[in-house]
């Protein structure tokens, strides 16, 4: 798939005077939302020190956990902040829902609706699922893509950038490379476009060529293919996990050599600044595509990036929810003032 093949989502994901309803992808998101929602995340960061750990801005609404596909840190973080924000939270289990028995997805969401749920949190492995479903489903419910296919996957964008800024500061000085398989990758083309939109002025992409999109030039990036160029002098790596559940066809000769040419190890974070941060979204591969010494050595952040992520989830269903309710009573009104 093109990078630019699904349509840009923004219109649908926002109100009229443009506040976040839904949150289907970065693409089309202004810098000054994308900062709204870092800066709400860091305030429930802050709440995480206190004692009771729960506000109560969804009280009395539902959300449904919608996973298709397998999910272990997202779909746990996506129930916590749930749970943190007061809401009453279902885990659909798909293996063993009408799905597996042939309902069809548009069926299950009609019965998910009809029991008055507010908010769907879908991870799908068809890219525009998410899109699909928002379009489909009663405008009162926010819909939150926790993943679909290698299209987007924006909460895990918005928790690295949270990540980068808690550690580096002002995005405007920053020098990040991505590594690994960008190709298949949903996380790397949300980040991206995450990191664009919030001002990074030197941002990587360090891959094989058979593990970059074709159209890698029009994103006007630097590309390498050797990870000496690419991860010099910079502040950030993001690593990322070989995807062969998406690969078609064989890319690469072998892990082995994958991981002499581009697996993250203590020789070659060399490269990169002396405090550059270590990043990676997980499930990760040791001795695939990091080593252990450098994911679990003092430069690593991978099990901030999973705490940031409750909080980045709590922001973005707060967010989507506000601008629910004002999308409602701004129709209501408008009802009202018809002759
Ligand atoms: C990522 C995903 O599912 O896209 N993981 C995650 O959400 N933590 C990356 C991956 O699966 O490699």
């Amino acid at each position: 798939m093109g990078l630019a093949a699904i349509k840009d989502s923004s219109n649908i994901q926002l109100t009229d005077n443009g506040q976040l309803r839904h949150f289907l992808s970065i693409e089309g998101l202004p810098k000054a939302l994308l900062t709204e929602i870092l800066d709400t995340a860091d305030s429930f960061i802050s709440m995480e020190q206190q004692s009771v750990k729960k506000v109560p801005l969804l009280r009395g609404k539902t959300v449904v956990n919608l996973f298709f596909e397998s999910s272990t840190r997202t779909r746990t973080t996506f129930e916590l902040a749930a749970k943190r924000l007061s809401a009453d939270v279902l885990n659909l289990n798909i293996s063993t829902s009408a799905t597996s028995k042939g309902e069809t997805l548009l069926d299950t969401l009609k019965n998910l609706e009809a029991m008055a749920s507010d908010m769907f949190v879908v991870r799908h492995s068809q890219s525009g699922a998410a899109h699909f479903i928002a379009e489909k489903v009663t405008p009162n419910i926010a819909i939150i893509n926790a993943g679909d296919g290698r299209h987007a996957h924006p909460t895990q964008a918005m928790l690295d950038t949270l990540t980068v800024r808690r550690h580096k500061g002002d995005f405007k000085q920053l020098s990040v490379a991505i590594v690994g398989d960008i190709l298949h990758s949903r996380v790397a083309r949300s980040l991206i476009q995450a990191f664009t939109t919030l001002g990074v002025p030197d941002l990587r992409l360090i891959a094989p060529n058979t593990l970059l999109p074709v159209n890698v030039d029009a994103l006007g990036l630097r590309v390498f293919n050797r990870m000496a160029d690419g991860l010099k002098d910079v502040d950030v790596v993001i690593m990322l996990r070989l995807q062969y559940e998406r690969m078609q066809t064989a890319l690469l000769p072998s892990q082995h050599e994958f991981y002499q040419l581009y697996g993250l190890t203590r020789d070659k974070l060399k490269y990169a600044k002396p405090d550059a941060i270590v990043m990676h979204p997980g499930p990760i591969n040791r001795g695939v595509e990091i080593s252990s010494d450098v994911a679990d050595g003092k430069q690593s952040v991978i099990l901030d990036q999973v705490s940031n992520g409750i909080a980045v989830r709590m922001a973005v269903m707060s967010m989507t929810m506000g601008g629910q309710m004002t999308q409602q009573s701004d129709s209501l009104k408008r009802l009202g003032d018809e002759p």
